[in-house]
């Protein structure tokens, strides 16, 4: 009853589970045995959807690549055995800006079935061809399709593409590498290009003797051939996705080790930055080691057992990984099966130039990746809509992983911003459901977003929290047993976890009789909540179909409290006539109070509720540590009773608490439901606050309002703003050290406070770092890297100190230290310097490469100098852009987001409405198909609406401060 009423009202709201595979129909067109016309001319192309036909499987490719470097192209042959499922003429699979030059057909002998070349159709806007076979292919048979390919080596990021290094002696190197996810293997060679056409892969690659080549699997044979030329055979990869495929053809070094179970892992790079592996290679061993144990499931056979090994058809052993750094990378990395592409600064480290998060970072990023290797390649969405269970459990796997294995980098600390980053984007009218339909490449290419990534890791860290780690654990392994080498839904997912906890109670049920418990005693033992009726597939359904984040809403009665859940919007109020009311969770809701040092639980399914939380209660915080994916709101004294107890005594409650507080209450004002004095007098206790993260959460909130009316030039807010600041965390400030000493956590702080003093004009800060700017320059030294970038850019704001930067930064090897300059670079207040930097990079991309520009550009939007610049240069260079990275990519949205985030007025919304919206203008009208768009809008809505809502309150607060 409660799952149908669930049900009756997500559809109410508008949220329906999207089928896997709408259009992927299993019937051909219809089969002809007569002969067509040679040409292509009367054929037309038999295939209309989007999806491929389903009629067709690929079992097996070989695959033989030959690039040539010194041209920039390269041919291959694609040998597919098919699986015919239905009689048919045709085969439509995906092919992408490739010359196909032979089609034939093969059948399981290997004899061709017809003397003639085929007919290939192309359907360039749905990126597929078609191969006519005048014979039928008949259903239940299997064939082979054979086909001859060449194309350009790419110029982008994506499909089979070149990318640059230079050495110290100024020469420029070349080497081929791949990106195909999600829609890309069609651009290196003709494939199903769909996640759920598993097949096994034979690769062979031709190279000169100068190179090296890599695949996913290991070099099985090399075999010299008559032009001199060398031909590496890689062993036939376990069954996989399209999308996990690579190859790479560089002159890199590595370096390796083994795990303790006999995996070999290696790290490569360019030669020069070899010596920046070594940090990669210690932590990849260490985290497989963790996720063998964690998964239960081996990450077999080291490489040298492989090439001894017989060749048989099927393979089924996973590749051991090599993690590769690749010049020129859009994304952050890539998680292909044995063979892990990651971008240069996600994947070296360099103790010297490298600041704490540099080191944070680069360790989430193995731990995601290597996740990967068994959530997305092991088992993989059946299709796009549910890339989350690729991207969420990659994200919330890094902070198990890391946490296990690094537990001095204190991770959990950032699992908050991750959260909150998801409820940002969550509580905007432009937010989607986790599972959302998409269907064209930009669609799918949009799903790797916070929604995917962060919300979907949130709410399985809300999950493992109520289910317990081990039923959680259990469950998840029993998911990629169940679905290893080949698909899974969403629904998979919660049997999985339901079974194991059916096996759970049984297993307490036994326990009890044992032990002689009774049931409620022997659940809490495991954990768990005894008698409570379990739907976990409504439950989460709630959370994965439904778009948005709850408010629960909490009134202290006598000794209950009321309980009252919305979903939660900062741009509309409930005042609005728009309002949504037909959202509904199911919340695992929990609590704490003064009376006990236990967490209370109770499962919320209903709009109110009430608990019974005892009269002598003195406060109560729900959503302990944060664990649940949900706001809370407290009516009456709620808020005042939490302000107060933060002031006496702020370590009654946990790190983790207070800085949920900091951030509910925030969110509320933002959202018009809470004044913003409350908010502030809640910060007010901060002076004795000595944890980072709390710190760090109620000191980001003044800087963001800094910047808006930094920005805005509103002199009397800024200039109080400024001066409470500074002020208020004097004592702080004045602790912290120039240097790269202390915890993770201590060094966090210290680079993120002495830049905002800097940028707030701290004479003390400004003078410390001008001196270490210019002993840097004098003495050719290494700066400490955690407060680099601050000491850089102070110096770029001098003509001298600047020129010195760039001329370092087109020298220095270390792409991180490089980032660190760049950030400097575009603080310039020289509106010359920050045009220069943006000009060059789109235009010619030497300098500054092509794959840094989007972070530029957000860069030169966030200096109030440099943000009408970086807009009109969107607007004026939008075509290449679109060209250079892909519509949908990270790089695109970053771009939209980081130039519009600051708007803050309605005459700038309208003129980004009007440069979006192709029916007034042209200028980027392709963005309009964007989702990202109507975020960009929603956040200037917000931002103009907290300036309505809450500049008054704000500057008659500092008033009242600095008097
Ligand atoms: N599978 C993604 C790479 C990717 C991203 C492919 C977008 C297609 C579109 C990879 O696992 C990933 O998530 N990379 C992140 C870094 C990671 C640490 C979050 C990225 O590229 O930012
Ligand atoms: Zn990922």
């Amino acid at each position: 009853m409660v799952r149908f009423l669930v049900l009756a009202l997500l559809s109410l709201a508008g949220v329906t589970q999207t089928s896997a595979s709408p259009t992927q129909a299993s019937e051909p067109p219809n089969p002809t045995e007569e002969q067509p016309p040679l040409g292509t001319g009367s054929l037309s192309f038999p295939w209309s959807h989007l999806r491929l036909p389903g009629y067709i499987v690929p079992l097996h490719y070989h695959l033989l690549l030959h690039p040539n470097l010194t041209m920039l192209s390269y041919s291959g042959t694609v040998r597919i055995e098919l699986q015919v499922q239905n009689n048919t003429n045709w085969v439509v699979l995906h092919s992408k800006g490739l010359r196909i030059t032979t089609a034939t057909m093969l059948d399981q002998n290997l004899a061709h079935l017809s003397d003639k070349v085929l007919p290939v159709l192309h359907n360039p806007t749905h990126e597929q061809t078609a191969i006519f076979s005048p014979r039928v292919l008949s259903g239940g048979q299997k064939y082979f399709l054979f086909l001859e390919f060449g194309a350009e080596l790419g110029e982008g990021f994506y499909g089979f593409y070149r990318s640059t290094y230079r050495t110290s002696s100024g020469e420029t190197r070349n080497l081929a590498s791949t990106h195909f996810e999600p829609t890309s293997a069609r651009m290196a060679f003709p494939c199903f290009d769909e996640p759920s056409f598993k097949a096994n892969y034979s690769v062979s690659i031709r190279r000169s003797r100068a190179h090296i080549a890599l695949s996913n699997m290991p070099v099985e044979q090399t075999v010299v051939l008559d032009d001199g030329l060398m031909e590496d055979r890689f062993a036939v990869s376990v069954r996989m996705s399209s999308y996990l495929v690579a190859f790479i053809v560089c002159d890199f070094r590595s370096v390796s080790a083994t795990t303790a179970s006999g995996v070999k892992v290696s790290v490569y790079a360019a030669p020069e930055k070899w010596q920046h592996t070594h940090y990669a290679l210690k932590a990849a061993v260490k985290l497989l080691e963790f996720y063998e144990k964690y998964f239960n499931i081996k990450y077999p056979l080291p490489k040298q057992v492989v090439e001894t090994k017989v060749i048989i058809e099927v393979a089924t052993s996973p590749p051991p990984p090599d993690l590769v750094a690749i010049p020129d990378f859009q994304a952050g990395a890539m998680e292909n099966w044995g063979l892990i592409t990651f971008r240069e600064t996600s994947l070296l480290y360099d103790p010297a130039t490298s600041s704490g998060s540099d080191r944070v970072w680069v360790t989430m990023v193995i731990a995601h990746e290597l996740a990967h290797q068994w959530f997305g390649n092991l088992v993989t969405m059946q299709w796009w809509n549910d890339i989350w269970l690729n991207e969420g459990f990659a994200r919330y796997m890094e902070y198990i992983s890391v946490n296990a294995t690094y537990p001095k980098l204190r991770v959990e600390d950032y699992l908050v911003d991750t959260c909150f980053a998801a409820i940002g984007r969550d509580s905007l009218n432009s937010s989607r459901p986790i599972s959302s339909a998409a269907e064209s490449p930009t669609q799918i290419e949009e799903m790797f977003d916070t929604v995917s990534y962060n919300k979907g890791a949130c709410v399985l860290h809300m999950l493992r929290h109520y289910l317990t780690d081990q039923v959680f654990q259990s469950g998840i392994v029993r998911y990629l047993r169940r679905y290893s080498y080949s698909n899974a839904h969403n629904q998979d997912l919660w049997d999985s976890l339901a079974n194991v906890r059916r096996s759970f109670k049984l297993y307490i049920f036994y326990y009890k009789l044992e032990h002689c418990y009774s049931s409620r005693q022997a659940a809490k033992n495991a954990n768990l909540y005894a008698g409570e009726h379990l739907d976990l597939t409504s439950m989460m359904n709630t959370w994965t179909l439904q778009t948005g984040v709850p408010l629960v809403t909490v009134t202290r009665q006598g000794s209950h409290l009321l309980l009252k859940q919305e979903r939660f919007l900062r741009t509309a109020h409930p005042s609005d006539p728009a309002w949504p009311s037909l959202f509904l969770w199911h919340i695992p809701l929990t609590y704490r109070t003064d009376t006990s040092t236990s967490i209370h639980r109770h499962l919320m399914t209903t709009l109110t509720d009430s608990v019974d939380v005892g009269e002598e209660v003195g406060w109560v915080k729900v959503n302990v540590d944060m664990a649940g994916y949900y706001l809370v709101h407290y009516d009456g004294s709620g808020w005042d009773d939490l302000i107060q107890l933060l002031k006496d005594n702020h370590t009654a409650l946990t790190f983790m608490d207070r800085t949920h507080l900091i951030h509910n209450a925030f969110q509320l004002t933002t959202a018009g439901r809470l004044s913003l004095d409350k908010a502030l007098d809640l910060i007010g206790y901060l002076r004795s606050e000595s944890h980072t993260v709390p710190l760090l959460e109620g000191l980001g909130y003044l800087e963001a309002f800094y910047r808006i009316v930094e920005r805005r030039d509103i002199p009397d807010v800024t200039q109080n703003l400024r001066t409470y600041i500074l002020w208020y965390f004097r004592d702080v400030i004045d602790r912290q050290t120039w240097s790269d000493k202390g915890s993770v956590s201590e060094r966090r702080l210290r680079s993120e406070l002495l830049s905002l003093a800097c940028h707030l004009g701290d004479l003390p800060c400004l003078k410390q770092a001008q001196r270490s700017f210019t002993h840097w320059l004098d003495s050719n030294s290494t700066l400490p890297a955690d407060v680099a970038e601050t000491v850089y850019s102070v110096g770029a704001q001098e003509d001298t100190g600047w020129a010195s930067l760039l001329q370092t930064y087109t020298h220095s090897l270390s792409e991180t230290h490089k980032h660190k300059i760049l950030s400097a670079l575009a603080s310039s207040r020289d509106t010359n310097k920050l045009t220069r930097c943006v000009q060059s990079s789109i235009l010619e991309g030497e300098v500054i490469r092509t794959q840094d520009l989007d972070s530029l550009i957000a860069m030169v939007a966030r200096n109030p100098r440099g943000h009408h610049l970086a807009w009109s240069y969107v607007q004026k260079y939008w075509s290449t852009l679109v060209d250079k990275f892909q519509l949908g990519s990270f790089s695109i949205r970053n771009i939209i987001i980081g130039t519009t985030a600051q708007f803050s007025s309605t005459e700038e919304l309208t003129e980004v409405r009007l440069l979006i919206f192709p029916w007034q203008y042209h200028l980027l009208s392709e963005a309009s198909q964007l989702r990202v768009t109507e975020v960009a809008m929603d956040n200037i809505q917000k931002n103009i609406l907290w300036l309505q809502r809450n500049l008054g309150t704000l500057r008659s607060w500092l008033d009242q401060q600095i008097d």
